[in-house]
């Protein structure tokens, strides 16, 4: 056991006035005199809110994790955490990632605690609390809220989010009726809790695990699942040892531990946004992680989870077949066995208590469901510092491809155009939308995997390439080249390409280019800075945001909030 003085006891540990004042105002939320006879107190940051469904569950959760707390000899106090519902947020959650991680950093580091846990969910919270707990490395353990049961609507399982693109591609082509989608959507979200499918939420709950930085099965257990009430009561239990033994984030999240958010991203077939929260958090431990990384660690796993989008399968079902643990059993000698959890065990112990149970769902590295399915990281004149694509998610035939560019100056017109008949657009040709980065939108929106022509989805046309600076949802799907660095707003050739450009695209060589040349790029390039209107984003966090924000390829963090400041304040409070 460490002898670490706790930080709380400056506070609390006082007989003065400041020590009074300290206590007598919390004593108000009916704590008694022994909460402050020298054990640790923990925070909980709860980002519970009823705009985010997915963490509706946390309130009560968090009373579980109290259980936990105080049966260990710590006093918890909970608080606040800005919430960031994905499905609510004008003009995206991801806006305000950042945002929430600076606000979780101040409330820990301002505030008389000696460790914190993290409860989150939905998209941005997991890596917005993560990021703002690593900028303090006080003692921390993450639970998430858990995924909504399966989606049930005519007899069949419904995917969060991947069916809502399956449909609504589907009454776009004739295939069914308008009324049929829309009754859908009381089958698709019927509990508490996140999106069913492998999207971003349950991949950054996964990556927890695979961080070290919650308690095995963290990512699979259902919100309504009554073990998940136990997760969180023996996370309560942990931090309280965390603190007494001073373990602390960057003791857990070093680079073995994102070499395992690497390979457990590609066994799950996870989210693309998985990259740049992994990115930003990375940057705040110090810890050297590039968009490489993620292509040279995972070349060699193949699928192992047959869940949506990537496969059939939804979290209830990863759940009963075994969960992260069960993976991390099947990347066997992959997985960086001697990395620590904040459960006290090495990541091996772990996994070696694993098991799979059900075949159908967690396969072998023998017998996957999908060759490597890691994420290809593209460079080329379109992309000097970066792009994406998950190969899993996208078409065989289009993985090597030569098309004439359609372009969309924004999203808004890719809406106004897109359904046009008139529309220059075959099967062959490759959607190029711009504006969609950190800066042009702002907040990096999940628009890149445009809707295919009304036109050629009529024709049975299911996939194209497209293009873009922006993201996707993690339960969306297609041949989605994404998080196009520097984005078009930051002066990237994107910016330049034109309708009718041809666009070369070799997956296997990891090559995009648009074929144009130089001279033509340089005149386009003093026409686009000639036109260039000024910034609309004049006051508040837009501002803020559009000024500092870095590009994808470093996480789209703000650039003043890479590393961290401790968990020091010398100043006393008044
Ligand atoms: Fe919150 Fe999907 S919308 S997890």
């Amino acid at each position: 056991m460490a002898d670490t003085p706790l930080r709380s006891r400056k506070s609390y540990g006082k007989a003065d006035k400041d020590g009074f004042i300290h206590r007598s105002w919390i004593k108000a939320t009916g704590l008694p005199d022994h909460a402050f006879d020298g054990r640790p107190v923990i925070g909980i940051a709860n980002t519970w809110s009823e705009l985010v469904t997915c963490q509706v569950g946390l309130r009560d959760l968090a009373e579980y994790v109290k259980r936990g707390i105080w049966e260990a000899g710590g006093v918890p106090i909970e608080f606040p955490a800005m919430s960031l519902p994905e499905t609510q947020m004008r003009p995206t959650a991801m806006l305000f990632r950042n945002l929430l991680a600076m606000e979780v950093e101040e409330s820990i580091r301002a505030n008389p605690i000696d460790g914190v846990v993290l409860l989150g969910g939905c998209d941005k919270t997991t890596p917005g609390l993560l990021m703002g707990a690593a900028s303090v490395d006080l003692p921390a353990i993450f639970v998430s809220s858990g995924p909504m049961l399966n989606g049930k609507f005519q007899g069949r399982d419904l995917g969060s989010g991947t069916d809502v693109w399956r449909f609504s591609e589907a009454v776009r082509a004739g295939e069914i009726s308008l009324e049929t989608f829309m009754a859908a959507e009381s089958g698709m979200s019927r509990s508490a809790g996140v999106c069913n499918t492998m999207g971003t939420a349950s991949t950054m709950a996964s990556l927890t695990e695979a961080l070290g930085i919650a308690l095995p099965m963290n990512a699979a257990l259902p919100a309504v699942d009554s073990r998940r009430k136990v997760l969180a009561h023996m996370s309560g239990r942990r931090i309280v040892e965390l603190v007494r033994d001073d373990v602390r984030p960057s003791q857990i999240m070093t680079r073995a531990a994102f070499e395992n958010a690497i390979l457990m991203h590609a066994a799950v077939g996870g989210s693309t946004n998985a990259v740049v929260h992994l990115l930003a958090l990375a940057g705040r431990l110090g810890v050297p992680l590039t968009l490489d990384d993620f292509d040279a660690l995972a070349r060699e796993v193949p699928l192992l989870v047959n869940l949506m989008p990537s496969g059939r399968y939804l979290m209830e079902d990863f759940c009963y077949a075994g969960g992260a643990p069960a993976v991390a059993r099947e990347l066997g000698e992959l997985y960086r066995r001697e990395a620590l959890t904040v459960s006290g065990q090495t990541q091996g112990e772990i996994a070696d208590a694993a098991e799979v149970w059900n075949r159908e769902v967690i396969g072998t590295r023998a017998e996957p469901f999908g060759a490597s399915s890691g994420l290809w990281v593209l460079r080329g004149n379109l992309c000097p510092r970066g792009a994406i694509l998950k190969p899993s998610a996208a078409s065989p035939n289009l993985l090597v491809h030569r098309g004439r560019a359609v372009v969309f100056e924004s999203i808004e017109d890719y809406h106004a155009r897109i359904d046009d008949p008139d529309l220059e657009v075959d099967e062959a040709s490759i959607l190029v939308l711009k504006g969609c980065g950190p800066k042009g939108y702002p907040g990096m929106p999940e628009v890149g995997n445009m809707g295919l022509p009304p036109r050629l989805l009529a024709r049975g046309v299911t996939d194209m390439i497209r293009i873009s600076d922006a993201r996707m949802s993690g339960t969306a799907y297609g041949t989605v080249i994404l998080h196009v660095a520097p984005e078009a707003e930051d002066g990237g050739v994107l910016a330049l390409v034109r309708s009718g450009d041809e666009i070369a695209f070799d997956g296997p060589a990891r090559r995009l280019e648009l074929l144009v040349d130089e001279s033509e790029l340089d005149r386009r390039r003093a026409a686009w800075e000639a036109g260039r209107p000024p910034s609309p984003h004049s006051r508040g966090w837009y501002r803020l945001y559009v000024e500092r924000v870095q590009q994808a390829d470093l996480g789209a963090d703000l650039d003043f909030l890479v590393g961290g400041s401790g968990a020091t304040v010398e100043r006393e409070s008044h």
